[in-house]
């Protein structure tokens, strides 16, 4: 594995495979590596050649500093456990390399953004935006790959390639949980034992939750879901809405949408969690 912190080696080094006519994955993350981030760098492998994996706390798409202060930052552990994958190349920057100028440009994305995360955390899709889109002019991939964990993440994204016409096909990899069903994290890592027991009870209720499509309506499932979460005096649910899987926007009725997810933040103290459930998807 070659590790890279200078954008234009990084851009030299790809653009040589690229001219072998070798394909290009790319799977960006923020680091403090787990099984969920692994799962999409196997899938890269799978069906590219060359895999890049960057590790990259941006700063520009924290609306909370005490966030970005806390974000875990593993390079170390994390350079040891991606020599064990496919990698091909780690590409770790610092934020001179990635943003020289400051980045100014604001993205569009209609509803999108207006809802859930967008709604709580206020300029966080644009920064995502910004970082990937800068990421995507570096390495120049034929398919980029991002976990259904972040799954208004995966819309915006889509978004953005779409808007900015990039050639890039974007792939959705599944939530990997730990056995207990709590969505794999780098933020996991924060909690403390007792909250950590208390936190699979967030995919519990949304699994218990998927059955009772079949009887209740839309609003008594949100109820049923933000109730029974609640009832733990270590969660407090941020919101929980129940969306089209496409546009992300709050639903009335069961047979409204052939594609129906149901998204979640909780927050344990400080440390925010988020989850999804899809009730259907034809
Ligand atoms: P990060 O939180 O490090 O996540 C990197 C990628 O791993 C994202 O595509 C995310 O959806 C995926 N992922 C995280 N947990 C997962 C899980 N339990 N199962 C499957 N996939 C999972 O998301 C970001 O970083 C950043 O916003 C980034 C896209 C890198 C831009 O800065």
């Amino acid at each position: 594995m070659e590790i890279v912190t200078k954008s234009e080696e990084l851009k030299k080094m790809v653009g040589k495979h690229k001219e072998e006519g070798l394909t290009i994955g790319f799977v960006p993350t923020m680091g403090a590596l787990h099984q969920g981030h692994l799962s999409l760098i196997n899938k890269a492998a799978t069906c590219t050649d060359i895999v890049v994996v960057s590790i990259f706390v941006n700063p520009n798409q924290f609306n909370n500093p005490d966030d970005l202060k806390n974000y875990p930052r593993t390079i170390d552990e994390d350079t040891l456990l991606l020599n064990s994958t496919a990698c091909n190349i780690l590409y770790h920057p610092s934020v001179n390399q990635v943003y020289p100028n400051k980045d100014t440009r604001t993205f569009d994305f209609g509803m999108l953004d207006k809802v859930m995360e967008g709604e709580f955390r206020p300029g966080h899709f644009n920064g995502v935006a910004q970082v990937v889109s800068r990421f995507f002019d570096l390495v120049q991939p034929d398919k980029a790959f991002f976990g259904e964990k972040d799954f208004q993440q995966l819309a915006i994204i889509k978004a953005m390639t779409k808007m900015l016409n990039y050639p890039v096909e974007i792939i959705a990899g599944e939530i990997i949980r730990e056995k207990d069903g709590l969505a794999l994290s780098s933020r996991n890592a924060r909690l403390n034992y007792e909250q950590r027991k208390a936190a699979p009870l967030i995919s519990k209720v949304l699994m218990e939750s998927k059955p009772l499509m079949n009887t209740k309506n839309i609003k008594e499932v949100v109820n049923f879901v933000v109730e029974n979460i609640n009832k733990s005096a270590l969660l407090n649910v941020e919101y929980f809405n129940i969306v089209d899987g496409d546009t992300l926007q709050t639903l009335d009725k069961w047979s409204q949408s052939d594609y129906i997810v149901g998204c979640i933040a909780v927050f344990a103290d400080k440390v925010r969690l988020i989850d999804n459930l899809i009730y259907k998807k034809l």
